[in-house]
């Protein structure tokens, strides 16, 4: 079975990253959200994927440049469309406390900084702690070091790799123990590679898969999970 979640929620329809398209998500029966987080100046894990707060948000400037308490209530739905003008810039608290009352599975993704190299997986983790189940949870990124710090941190805690390239055997076999599966750029599949993620006994999750007949093959060949801007393509 495929596991489709929604890129950033429900992300075509409503603006990334916020409570409206991670519940617009549910609402459309998705299995799961991606989400990405930074950190701010004074280390707390915001849900925003930009290093900025200009493309999204009200305001300018770096993540790492303001405190939590300055982004207090800070709009960042407006840009997509003026009827999301409510929405604002959640915390991974935030977005925890309401992911637990949900089924849907949640894939966190650490955004690689390297101003918050050291404490970004702590912020995280420390967080995740608080949860009980972490069985629908997975935590992925580009940058290796962080799925290691986070494998240390908690053994049972699924990590996946985010790749833009097919990686060789000898890549596969050193992330074995430290990386549950591959987060892959969907151009960069094919059907060989995933016969080879299986055998080395990798999961599969392509990303950002928004093309119909693409998803639908996708979806016909089994991957295990399928990231995507726009839900609807469930059918
Ligand atoms: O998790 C897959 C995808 O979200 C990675 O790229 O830039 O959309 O965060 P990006
Ligand atoms: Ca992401």
């Amino acid at each position: 079975m495929t596991l489709i979640y929604a890129h950033r929620g429900a992300s075509k329809h409503a603006p990334e990253n916020t409570y409206a398209s991670f519940k617009l998500a549910q609402i459309k029966n998705a299995d799961g959200i991606e989400t990405d987080i930074q950190l701010t100046k004074d280390g707390v894990p915001v849900v925003i994927h930009d290093a900025t707060l200009d493309r999204t948000t009200t305001k300018q400037g770096a993540i790492k440049e303001v405190t939590f308490a300055e982004l207090t209530n800070l709009q960042n739905g407006q840009w997509f469309d003026p009827s999301f003008e409510k929405e604002t810039l959640m915390s991974l608290d935030e977005l925890l406390d309401w992911w637990q009352t949900t089924e849907l599975y949640l894939n966190i993704e650490l955004k690689s900084h390297s101003f918050h190299h050291k404490k970004i997986v702590k912020e995280t983790m420390r967080r995740i702690d608080q949860i009980d189940d972490v069985s629908r949870l997975t935590i992925s990124s580009f940058n290796l070091n962080y799925l290691e710090e986070v494998k240390a941190w908690n053994p049972i805690m699924v990590t996946g790799y985010l790749t833009k390239k097919r990686l060789s055997n000898r890549v596969l076999k050193r992330m074995q123990g430290v990386v549950d599966g591959i987060h892959l750029h969907y151009k960069a599949y094919t059907t060989v590679f995933y016969r080879c993620l299986q055998s080395h006994g990798f999961y599969l999750h392509l990303y950002t898969v928004n093309e119909a007949y693409l998803f639908n093959q996708y979806v016909s060949e089994n991957v295990d999970g399928i990231i995507t801007d726009d839900v609807d393509l469930m059918g």
